[in-house]
């Protein structure tokens, strides 16, 4: 038996079942394999390929210019270093947007080239058809409603969403259609806990919040931003479980300072 098979990987219904049994799920980003393979060990439930590659990996301004070529790329890097968690990949702006066909083209090629075992898309009424046609087609979707960067100049800041009454009913609205539909899980991003934990109760399958407070069935963060490696990007959201900036920084400086001073490589660091 090889041991690939001992593993219990974690699938859709395993998430469905977590929030059943009140068990919180976790969820980090991850854009390559070495990365994918020290989370994967850590113990985390999902993995999501989120666009936010764009910004964390390729350092542009807004989540949009990423192309569906590129998270493909970053899907099939992640899936070689993945044995347990459920890996997630986003749709990119501009791959579903336009008419359910296209949505169900992009889908496929995430899971038959990325390899990934589902995918994220943004939004709700307004990309119904799409969501239906993935769905219909076997691939799980995961939703994504609140904050959805890919709509950043619709909403022209990044300031938290549905705090007026009217944006919460649609968004709570939005919320019972993906279940409707038959998503397994849907992202809350940037909404006020309370309705949060509203949504999360009135809905059979399981929230995972960023920014959405405790009442969601589970948490996901940029694996950039909890290590630290991000020092201007601070939201009140972001619990930073490492000071990986400063630490790659001094790493790096001492290696110039060594390598300056003749101190390395030393005899034994030779051949
Ligand atoms: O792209 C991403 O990283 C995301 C998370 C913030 C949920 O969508």
């Amino acid at each position: 038996m090889s041991v690939h098979s001992e593993i219990k990987k974690i699938t859709t219904e395993t998430l469905r079942k977590m929030k059943f049994d009140k068990e919180k799920i976790t969820m980090l980003t991850a854009y390559d394999f070495t990365t994918a393979k020290m989370v994967d060990a850590g113990g985390i439930d999902a993995i999501l390929i989120g666009d936010s590659a764009a910004n964390v990996m390729a350092g542009h301004e807004t989540t949009l210019p990423i192309t569906l070529d590129q998270m493909i790329y970053h899907t099939q890097c992640v899936v070689r270093g993945v044995d347990r968690a459920l890996i997630v990949a986003d749709l990119p702006f501009g791959s579903y947007q336009s008419n359910s066909e296209k949505a169900l083209e992009s889908a496929v090629r995430m899971m038959k080239e990325g390899g990934a075992h589902s995918v994220k898309i943004e939004g709700g009424k307004e990309i119904e058809e799409s969501i239906t046609k993935i769905i219909n087609a076997g691939i799980p979707v995961m939703g994504h409603l609140g904050l959805t960067p890919q709509s950043i100049y619709q909403f022209g800041t990044y300031k938290v969403r549905a705090k007026e009454d009217e944006e919460a009913e649609k968004l709570m609205s939005d919320a019972k259609l993906l279940e409707e539909l038959g998503c397994f899980a849907l992202v809350l991003e940037k909404i006020p806990a309370d309705l949060a934990k509203r949504v999360s109760e009135s809905i059979s399958i399981p929230t995972i919040g960023i920014g959405a407070g405790a009442g969601c069935d589970g948490q996901v963060l940029v694996y950039h931003d909890m290590v630290g490696m991000n020092k201007g990007f601070s939201p009140k959201f972001l619990r930073r479980y490492l000071d990986l900036y400063t630490e790659i920084t001094g790493a790096v400086s001492s290696f110039v300072k060594d390598v300056k001073t003749g101190d390395f490589p030393n005899e034994n660091e030779s051949y």
